[in-house]
């Protein structure tokens, strides 16, 4: 058992789900649980799991939305909390997310709004959900015009990662949550990226042994920047790596283009080649990072999109303070730059546009 800080547990290993009901025993959450999935896994996992618990004696109901990120929505999340009226949740019960970040992000804020607020247990079931979305207390939802806008810190009670649910998870998620482990790495540690490097054909093939040994370190460095600063006041925004590009060209693409993973590798490449030109990290260091996220298959160039437009769509994130862009860099592997103490990093425009359009 890894014991990441004194709040709560983060659990990773093969066959979790079947001892989830016997641990609930044991050390019990709630008096009654609401499992919250997606239409996706209701039928695979969450009817087992739900049938799971009822064998151990234990008081629950199964709820589900429909899969998809466009399903995040406070829609969703009225329906599911009228859902747990009617199925009798109270204040001494308890939510348990069992699904990717889209069903941990909602059903983690049903929770963290439901009677003020009941407990929840995150039980992710897609790479990233494991490697990134389960860690770190955000929860919430999309609003029309604003990804993630409607939200709150939550801190989960307990997270178990069963990797052998990762078993039907499509190569493409895979490699979604992939992109995120991969920034974990460059952003705090040198030695899991080398591990990485020298298992990529058992991190491709979901080899449960190599995968656990992933998810572990991946926690454990999303946690501990979390621990330091939960409310994101600044070091937190080193997670942000990949991200300021990267979310620019999901919004400026609709969405429809590219999975997250794969624009937040494009972001990973945009924003090293500008660590690179600010002189905080070497060519070869850039080319360990290409290098590694193309052999993951990740196409790791810019989209077709004008660096200008670019540009503007990134003054527009939420992260972006009074219209100036902040940027979380690397000055190695494994380690961020931070300039007099400030890990958001606000660099001249006009530099950016250059690096941009040379890309
Ligand atoms: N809260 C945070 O800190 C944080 C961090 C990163 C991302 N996120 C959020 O996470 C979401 C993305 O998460 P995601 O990539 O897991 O998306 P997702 O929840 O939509 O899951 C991806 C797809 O895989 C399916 N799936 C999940 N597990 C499966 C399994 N074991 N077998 C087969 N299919 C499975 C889902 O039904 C879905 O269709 C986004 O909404 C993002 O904003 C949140
Ligand atoms: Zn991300």
């Amino acid at each position: 058992m890894k014991r990441v800080d004194d709040s709560y547990d983060i659990l990773i290993g093969r066959g979790l789900l079947e001892e989830i009901p016997a641990r609930l025993k044991k050390r019990p959450v709630g008096n009654k649980y609401a499992i919250i999935t997606d239409s996706n896994i209701r039928s695979s996992y969450g009817k087992k799991f739900l049938a799971l618990m009822k064998r151990s004696g234990l008081r629950c109901c199964l709820l589900s939305f429909p899969a998809g990120e466009k399903h995040k929505t406070l829609a969703t999340v009225e329906s599911l909390q009228n859902q747990m009226l009617e199925n009798g949740i109270d204040r001494k019960s308890a939510v348990i997310a069992l699904g990717g970040g889209v069903v941990g992000d909602a059903a983690g804020f049903a929770a963290g709004t439901y009677m003020r607020g009941i407990p929840f247990i995150q039980v992710p079931t897609s790479l990233l959900a494991m490697v990134d979305s389960s860690i770190g207390g955000k929860v919430g939802v999309n609003l029309a015009k604003g990804k993630n806008s409607c939200g709150l810190f939550s801190q989960p009670k307990m997270v178990f990662s069963d990797v052998s649910l990762l078993k039907s998870l499509p190569k493409r998620e895979l490699r979604n949550g992939l992109a995120e482990a991969i920034k974990h790495a460059v952003i705090a540690d040198k030695n899991h990226f080398y591990f990485i490097e020298q298992n990529k054909e058992k991190i491709i093939g979901a080899d449960a042994t190599t995968l656990t040994e992933l998810i572990k370190r991946s926690c454990e460095i999303k946690a501990g920047i979390v621990e330091i600063d939960e409310r994101e006041q600044n070091f937190r925004k080193i997670v942000n790596y990949g991200h300021t590009v990267g979310h620019a060209i999901e919004v400026l693409t609709k969405f429809r283009e590219f999975s997250h993973g794969e624009a937040i590798a494009i972001g990973m490449a945009a924003e090293g080649r500008l660590a690179v030109d600010s002189r905080f990290l070497t060519e070869r260091e850039l080319y360990r990072q290409n290098k590694l996220l193309e052999d993951f298959g990740f196409n790791i160039g810019l989209p077709k999109i004008r660096p200008e437009v670019l540009v503007k769509e990134m003054r527009k994130d939420k992260k972006a303070v009074s219209g100036k862009i902040q940027f979380a860099l690397p000055s190695g592997i494994g380690r961020m730059k931070s300039v007099a103490g400030n890990f958001g990093l606000k660099l001249n425009e006009k530099d950016v546009l250059k690096v941009l359009r040379a890309l």
